[in-house]
């Protein structure tokens, strides 16, 4: 009998991450080292530096993960690592490190896609917080990070699922959105916590802005979406009511900035929340990241505060109406959802409330495990164990892997 333990390894974007799950229902650890001191002067992910970053972390973070788990190698069932979406180079290198753990102990080698790795960090969750096995009812999952906004159809297929995509974003993804104007505004990096933490201090419907309905226009037919380091899927096959659209709403957001001479005021916050943001070589230390939010409260306007709370409370709203407008139509009840920007509070209370108010029941991550992390990676990977489902020696990394 094994020990149903499996290590799981995620190098796919700026976390390198390990982690020791137990039969994909119980996290015995969960390490991650993020780079976001490395990022953080550039307002976005350097790829290069991204590689070199888990070249340095990875023996180290797998180390930890062993350590804090309190096993070694020879405990393992099996090693997982995420085989895509994501970076290049930033795959290559758990893959590797992945495949020579697994080689040199004789350990099957599970790849897992990222996404489907999002989706079961809900389920761990659920798993653990209860004892029944939820696994037998279809779920509509919304995918909200960094570099998806993705909602697909989760059906539990015996012990593995499968997944059909019902909606994406033609455009940006959330998470992007929220870096970006971040970045606008002169805030941190990633962009989502600092918005997540002012917007509770403006006016919500300051600034009234709207979505329009994304068409699925002709110059998309037949063609696929892509977005930064995402996996891209055909678009003209799927109900344009549930297609996303985030890039319109960073423009409005540009404009926003110039017609009100915000411009300014984002340039100061910038300098003083990064004083070393455009000098040196991006080594990990040099970017003074403030200690509170408190630090970039006292530099925002009325003004814009007012608009970062109608920011989110615009893109929540969108995700909220295409997301339950899904299941409607799909007579889903269960509804997951996960991926970075499911950490946002207004996110998670209004999501809640919209689905008590329907009688749908809905789950989240526990926030830390709503950005990327490798318990999701070892919890995806159990079920693949089970059936067999072993990656090949040759296995590589698929910047664009799909998940349907
Ligand atoms: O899942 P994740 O760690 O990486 C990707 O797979 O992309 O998601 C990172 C994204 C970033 O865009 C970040 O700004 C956003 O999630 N994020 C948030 C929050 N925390 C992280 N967005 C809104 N509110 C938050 N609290
Ligand atoms: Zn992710």
């Amino acid at each position: 009998m094994g020990t149903g333990l499996i290590l799981g390894i995620e190098t796919s974007c700026d976390e390198t991450a390990a982690a020791v799950v137990e039969r994909g229902r119980r996290t015995v650890s969960s390490v991650v080292a993020s780079q976001i001191a490395t990022h953080a002067r550039y307002g976005g992910v350097v790829p290069e530096l991204a590689s070199r970053e888990h070249l340095r972390a990875i023996v180290p973070v797998v180390r930890a993960a062993l350590e804090q788990a309190g096993v070694g190698l020879k405990d393992l069932d099996a090693v997982a690592v995420t085989a895509g979406p994501g970076l290049a180079g930033a795959l290559l290198v758990g893959i590797s490190y992945a495949k020579a753990l697994a080689y040199a102990n004789r350990l099957p080698l599970i790849a897992v896609n990222h996404l489907e790795g999002h989706i079961h960090a809900v389920l761990l969750r659920e798993r653990e917080e209860r004892d029944a096995l939820r696994d037998e009812e279809p779920a509509l999952a919304l995918v909200v990070s960094g570099g998806h906004t993705h909602l697909y159809l989760a059906r539990p297929n015996g012990g593995l699922w499968s997944y059909k995509l019902i909606g994406r974003t033609v455009d940006d993804a959330a998470g992007e959105a929220y870096d970006k104007v971040a970045k606008l505004l002169g805030l941190g990096y990633p962009g989502g916590p600092w918005i997540d933490a002012l917007a509770r201090f403006g006016n919500a419907a300051a600034v009234p802005f709207s979505f329009s309905q994304v068409k699925a226009k002709a110059h998309l037919r037949g063609k696929t979406a892509r977005t930064k380091g995402a996996e891209s899927s055909p678009i003209a096959d799927l109900d344009s009511h549930f297609l996303f659209s985030f890039s319109g709403i960073k423009t409005a957001v540009l404009r926003y900035v110039e017609v009100n001479g915000l411009r300014d005021e984002a340039e100061r916050r910038a300098d003083a929340l990064y004083p070393a943001r455009t000098d040196g070589d991006g080594a990990a230390g040099a970017v003074r990241l403030p200690q509170t939010k408190d630090e970039a409260l006292a530099l925002c306007s009325r003004t814009t505060l007012d608009l970062i709370a109608s920011f989110q409370h615009a893109v929540v709203g969108d995700l909220m109406k295409k997301t339950f407008g899904a299941a409607e139509r799909l007579g889903v009840v269960r509804i997951l959802v996960t991926g970075g920007v499911a950490a946002n509070r207004e996110l998670r209370e209004r999501f809640s409330q919209e689905a008590g108010a329907r009688g749908l029941e809905i789950s989240f991550p526990t926030k830390a495990l709503s950005t990327d992390n490798a318990a999701m990676i070892a919890a995806a990977a159990w079920p693949r164990f089970e059936a067999g489902e072993f990656a090949a020696a040759d296995l590589s990394g698929d910047p664009a892997l799909r998940l349907a």
